[in-house]
């Protein structure tokens, strides 16, 4: 069973989907279900609910094809570390990626960008938002650190499609150049005194000029500001985790995303009957 800072983890990771979400149990694990529009949830293991076994497993696919959603997991390996092997065996592509919690002083860089976290009261708000959503959809759809040509007009050709979710548990941060307008984007969800920093995107044209990091320390100093205890994230890659580093985050695991691959749904009650747990 995890201690301490794991457990939190653990609570924080179990809190936020149930924000928008209601739980299935199948086994030792837990389905998030959003009925509504948005992102479909993942199965989770339960909170001290020990390890999940292949049988476990089978349940939460059986039910996700049921749903129509992606047969998708997330974890943390130090908390449940026979997932991994249960899940590989199946055919699971898992992404592991560094999981970082913010144990040092904050450092901002100084940029050439205007930094600012959205205030949810303000004219213009839900306008903004559709501003994030849509640096965030261009960056990520130019996976990586290295820059490129997506740029500002990329960003005002699409904003316009974007209609704008928010979600009262996101708080949102811009970087804007006085000549490009929004070039960087980032967002904070919070539960209880735990935040974590999620979205954090650069358009390319602008990346490699200390916004990444920058759009970071503000979501995170914002977090602090607003009494969180504990702000954490999972990098994308180990060459993402380098920005983190240098914002004040450390390295103290690794968070687990696992995803079928395409062509890989079944046979699902025999792969089970393995006993592989
Ligand atoms: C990851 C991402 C947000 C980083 O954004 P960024 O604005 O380029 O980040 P930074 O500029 O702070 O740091 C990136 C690099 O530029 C370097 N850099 C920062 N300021 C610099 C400057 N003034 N001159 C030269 N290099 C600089 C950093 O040292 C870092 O180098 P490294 O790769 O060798 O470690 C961006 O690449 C991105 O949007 N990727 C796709 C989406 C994604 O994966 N997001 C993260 C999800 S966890």
């Amino acid at each position: 069973m995890p201690h301490g800072l794991f457990h939190q983890l653990e609570s924080f990771y179990d809190a936020i989907p149930r924000i928008d979400a209601r739980a299935e149990q199948h086994g030792a694990l837990t389905l998030f279900v959003r009925d509504g529009e948005g992102f479909p949830y993942y199965a989770r293991p339960s909170v001290d609910g020990g390890e999940p076994t292949a049988v476990d497993v089978r349940l939460v696919r059986d039910r996700q094809r049921e749903l129509g959603v992606a047969e998708a997991f997330e974890w943390v390996h130090e908390t449940t570390p026979g997932l991994l092997a249960v899940l590989e065996h199946l055919g699971f592509a898992v992404l592991r990626a560094p999981l970082m919690v913010l144990d040092k002083p904050l450092v901002a860089p100084e940029v050439d960008a205007a930094l600012r976290v959205l205030d949810p009261d303000a004219a213009g708000f839900l306008e903004d938002v559709a501003v994030v959503q849509t640096v965030a959809q261009l960056s990520f759809s130019t996976p990586g650190t290295h820059k490129g040509d997506t740029g500002p007009k990329d960003r005002d050709t699409l904003l316009p499609t974007v209609i704008p979710v928010h979600v009262p548990k996101f708080r949102y941060a811009l970087a804007e150049d006085a000549t490009d307008g929004a070039v960087a984007a980032g967002m904070t969800q919070t539960a209880g005194a735990v935040a974590e920093v999620v979205g954090v995107g650069t358009l390319p044209f602008a990346r490699r000029r200390g916004l990444g990091a920058a759009i970071t320390a503000v979501l995170a100093r914002d977090a602090l500001d607003r009494g969180a205890e504990r702000v954490f994230l999972s990098a994308g890659s180990e060459d993402i985790a380098r920005v983190y580093e240098r914002v004040g985050f450390r390295r103290i695991g690794t968070a687990c995303v696992a995803e079928a691959e395409a062509g890989n749904a079944g046979p699902v009650n025999a792969e089970a009957g393995n006993g592989a747990a």
